[in-house]
């Protein structure tokens, strides 16, 4: 059904504004520009300054996506957008735009959720992800592990009870002055260090499937207060205790929640997700345990339009929906 038909994605929930045009299962472009540059002197995205920036590129990054698939903007079949969660104002930026394309060509629009789509992002270079599986969604915002039973029925096992996982990198980071955003700063400086060499908590909730990561944060910094200089703790020793207590924390309760329901597939997702350390540990939980495992490429994971354009395609599919039936009522919403 939707083999040669053109989907334009938008996602601007955060401080990317990312184009991906699709032809059916091709990527045609991906364009992500990012807005670190103005954000990292401030140590953490500032919204209304992320909000003014996607207003000022995303005209422009329609139009070199565009050129670079080599398309007019009447070929468009279908245009998707993130309708949330994310900064209501860089959301309205992309949402606003997108539906203006797709009102003034008189094309499907389609609104997707921030999550659906980092649940979906696998699907962008594997098509054979199917459910029942497990997903773990680990962003700057959430940490969720979701069972898919069936696409469109999405049962949320576990949550953080408060920082996600990616403010966990973020908030320790901007702390010791590692970099922004904080978990690539810290994976990088975790390099060739000791995950071992210092102890840190591996916080555990009342729910069996939640998660904490406030106190693993305040463990760390205390352990920097009280440092002693007899202590011989390298920068790349700490960066790897902490990123590797996330890790332990992240999987410990997922692999119970993989155990206890018997589903043979897992998956990820979500910035955190590009996390090296992270994709090791799940591949080997696969490999073990003999599962299928679907993990989105690093660039894949953190925030894209492509995600947008696959699960929008997905939905469409799954529901055997005709995008003409549906392109005036869409259209109005
Ligand atoms: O999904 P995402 O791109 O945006 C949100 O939806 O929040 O996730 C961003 C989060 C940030 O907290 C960032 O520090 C984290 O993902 N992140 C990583 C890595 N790359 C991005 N965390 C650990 N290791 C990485 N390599
Ligand atoms: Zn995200």
């Amino acid at each position: 059904m939707l083999d040669d038909k053109i989907i334009l994605g938008f996602e601007t929930s955060c401080d990317e504004t990312a184009i991906a045009i699709m032809k059916g299962d091709e990527l045609l472009v991906n364009t992500i520009s990012s807005q670190i540059d103005i954000h990292e002197k401030f140590g953490g995205v500032v919204p209304e300054v992320a909000s003014r920036a996607h207003a000022e590129m995303i005209r422009n990054i329609f139009h070199s996506s565009l050129n670079n698939a080599n398309l007019q903007i009447s070929d468009i079949d279908i245009v998707s957008t993130t309708d949330g969660p994310g900064l209501v104002g860089s959301l309205v930026v992309g949402y606003n735009f997108a539906k203006s394309i797709a009102w003034s060509i008189d094309k499907p629009f389609f609104t997707v959720d921030h999550m659906v789509g980092h649940l979906a992002a696998p699907l962008i270079e594997n098509k054979t992800m199917k459910p029942p599986f497990i997903t773990l969604l680990v962003s700057g915002g959430h940490t969720q592990i979701v069972l898919v039973e069936e696409w469109g029925s999405y049962q949320l096992l576990g949550t953080t009870i408060d920082d996600a996982a990616g403010e966990a990198f973020d908030k320790l980071s901007r702390f010791c002055g590692f970099g922004f955003p904080g978990g690539p700063a810290i994976q990088k400086i975790s390099e060739g260090g000791d995950p071992a060499k210092i102890e840190l908590p591996r916080p555990k909730t009342k729910h069996e499937y939640n998660y904490s990561f406030s106190g693993l944060k305040t463990a760390a910094t205390n352990f920097l207060n009280n440092l002693d200089i007899e202590d011989k703790v390298t920068r790349a020793d700490f960066a790897a205790s902490y990123q590797e207590a996330i890790v332990d924390s992240l999987l410990s309760n997922f692999v119970k929640a993989v155990n206890d329901t018997g589903v043979k597939s897992i998956s990820g997702g979500g910035g955190v997700m590009a996390n090296s350390r992270l994709r090791e540990k799940m591949n080997i939980f696969a490999e073990e345990k003999e599962l299928n495992i679907y993990l989105p490429t690093p660039k894949l994971s953190t925030d894209n339009a492509a995600m947008i354009c696959v699960a929008a395609q997905n939905n469409l599919i799954t529901n055997d929906m005709n995008i003409e039936d549906v392109r005036l009522s869409s259209i109005i919403t």
